[in-house]
């Protein structure tokens, strides 16, 4: 299975939306495996970020992710990256898809509630920079030969 880093950034800590968010994940069937606040460091975001290191909202990126904490978490999943994704929807709130949590909440390109790893190999790097392994789970859910035909829990 695969892991997908996300944040709920402060302005979805800031609106009540952590609850709606998590919600949305569940009820696709992906696992949730870590959780937690916590206050994104200087250090922490130019690692993040550090593709975005010379766009000129770099500045003004890390100050609006360290205006509160975030919560951060881990999703289990079969190709979690791309699902979860989708799920998200494009940078600019305003322009994704209705029924995606950008779209149905966000209208703004900065402030757009929430990150998702884009793939597997930085889902890998974030991980690591948020998360020590005592605090990601392995544990067997109840519902995974529901959510998975045999075939697919086979693929772990
Ligand atoms: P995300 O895709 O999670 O990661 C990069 C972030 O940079 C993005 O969300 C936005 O929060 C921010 N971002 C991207 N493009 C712009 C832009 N043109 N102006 C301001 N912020 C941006």
């Amino acid at each position: 299975m695969q892991r997908s880093v996300v944040l709920v950034k402060p302005d979805g800590l800031q609106r009540g939306l952590i609850g709606e968010i998590v919600t949305r994940f569940e009820r696709k069937g992906l696992k949730l495996v870590a959780l937690k606040m916590t206050k994104l460091s200087h250090e922490v975001l130019d690692e993040w970020y550090a593709h975005h290191k010379e766009k000129p909202f770099f500045t003004g990126l890390k100050a609006f992710m360290m205006q509160t904490p975030i919560v951060a978490m881990v999703w289990e999943g079969l190709d979690a990256a791309d699902t979860i994704r989708k799920l998200v929807g494009v940078t600019k709130g305003r322009a994704a898809e209705a029924g995606s949590i950008r779209g149905d909440f966000a209208m703004s390109q900065s402030n757009n509630l929430i990150h998702a790893s884009d793939s597997v190999e930085n889902a890998e790097k974030e991980l690591k920079l948020l998360f020590g392994k005592d605090e990601i789970f392995s544990y067997e859910s109840g519902v995974d030969c529901l959510v998975y035909s045999n075939e697919e829990r086979g693929q772990k």
